[in-house]
């Protein structure tokens, strides 16, 4: 068979929504990085914590006593209670734990759930540009249209809402936010907050809100959207243990939603997933019942490493606005001329430090790199000294 009858085979064996997704600008990079030796990374998205012993021995002690049967499909009723109760002691919004809650395998899971769940071919769905790399393609996947409402480093990579209001139509299902935000590290004021639960409101579209981040914000408080007066019954709560608890390994997450929609979303993880694993379920019970110290600890050094990259980018002269929350610093590279991705390989090959362009998460990232601090005081410093080397070499 000829080359170009084989494409156009193989073109239709794939379906036209994955072909419509671009592969992951992350990957790429990962898998240079892995062929290479003496890399400093600040490509990784994850906590360079273990995840704290107390939970994993939770998990062991499981297993020894045999339990390793699938569980309720919605999770073990215990999780359920413990993370209904954490979100009413933290954040003061109150989910029934049979009905309201489903445990699924991370935030990943639970956000396909959603958007599956709730969109129709056509559907749109609006979301802050940049923004995390799987939440186009999730839109995408379930049949539905993303519509990007670009940020900018002057208003801090928050959202405007009046922005996400002028992308209002008719078939508007669904404004997707996530904030403490990856790649950005921004984090919302209270008023936008509020302002954009009015515009859901108005409109009657709903919230699809990504907090995983939640509990990684520095010299500020952390607003649950669904807590917002009327929004609990028009939104879809994301939540997780990956990040806080340095817990990305065990695949655990959960979706806190009304009724109607949970059990939607329930319907489509009985036949793809069926439960969470079960002993990541119970680790994540022992998370909620004594992890909070630990995640103090891991935020307070998070918040240590921050302000040294922070700092150290705009000193080498990578300009770069203080992210509040998650381990994101997200400099301007425009000093050196070059494209995001140019950028990246270019210090992973000459320097040994990994970045993630940020073109990767969407347009408006282009003419950043997103620098993740969730490793050793000692490698961001070498890291540093690094970059200070390639910008000095390369600044135009
Ligand atoms: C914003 C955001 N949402 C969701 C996820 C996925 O998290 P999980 O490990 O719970 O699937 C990530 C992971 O990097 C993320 O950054």
């Amino acid at each position: 068979m000829n080359d170009k009858r084989q494409g156009r085979k193989k073109d239709k064996l794939i379906s036209d929504s994955v072909n419509r997704l671009s592969p992951s600008g992350i990957r790429k990079f990962f898998d240079l990085l892995q062929s290479m030796d003496g890399v400093i990374s600040l490509g990784v998205g994850e906590p360079d914590y273990a995840t704290p012993w107390h939970i994993s021995e939770a998990a062991v002690r499981s297993l020894e006593k045999g339990y390793t049967m699938y569980t309720s499909n919605s999770g073990m009723v215990e999780l359920r209670e413990e993370t209904a109760r954490y979100l009413e002691s933290t954040y003061g919004v109150k989910y029934e734990p049979l009905g309201e809650i489903l445990m699924t395998v991370g935030v990943s899971e639970a956000l396909d759930l959603a958007m599956r769940a709730i969109l129709n071919p056509g559907d749109e769905v609006i979301m802050p540009d940049p923004h995390y790399v799987a939440y186009d393609s999730c839109v995408i996947l379930a049949g539905g249209e993303p519509v990007k409402v670009p940020t900018t480093e002057e208003n801090n990579f928050e959202v405007e809402p009046r922005d996400i209001e002028a992308r209002i139509t008719p078939k508007t299902k669904a404004i997707l936010i996530g904030y403490p935000a990856n790649p950005t590290g921004a984090v919302m004021h209270k008023e936008k907050l509020l302002a954009i639960a009015e515009i859901a409101r108005r409109h009657q579209v709903m919230v699809v809100s990504d907090e995983i981040y939640a509990r990684l914000v520095y010299g500020g408080e952390h607003i649950c959207f669904t807590s917002i007066r009327g929004m609990k019954d028009n939104a879809v709560l994301l939540g997780g243990f990956s990040k806080a608890y340095a817990m990305t390994g065990w695949r655990i997450g959960y979706a806190a939603a009304p009724k109607e929609i949970i059990a939607a979303m329930t319907k489509i993880h009985q036949y793809t997933i069926m439960s969470a694993p079960t002993m990541a379920q119970v680790a994540a019970i022992e998370a909620l019942k004594s992890g909070e110290s630990s995640v103090l600890e891991m935020v307070e050094n998070y918040n240590r490493r921050r302000l040294v990259i922070v700092k150290g980018l705009c000193d080498i002269g990578l300009s770069c606005f203080e992210p509040k929350g998650a381990f994101y610093a997200f400099p301007s590279i425009a000093v050196t001329g070059m494209t995001s991705e140019e950028f990246s390989e270019k210090l992973l090959i000459e320097e040994k430090v990994a970045v993630v362009p940020g073109s990767a998460f969407g347009e408006c990232g282009e003419g950043y790199v997103r620098c993740c601090y969730a490793t050793s005081l000692a490698e961001i410093e070498e890291a540093l000294t690094r970059m200070k080397r390639f910008v000095k070499k390369h600044r135009k």
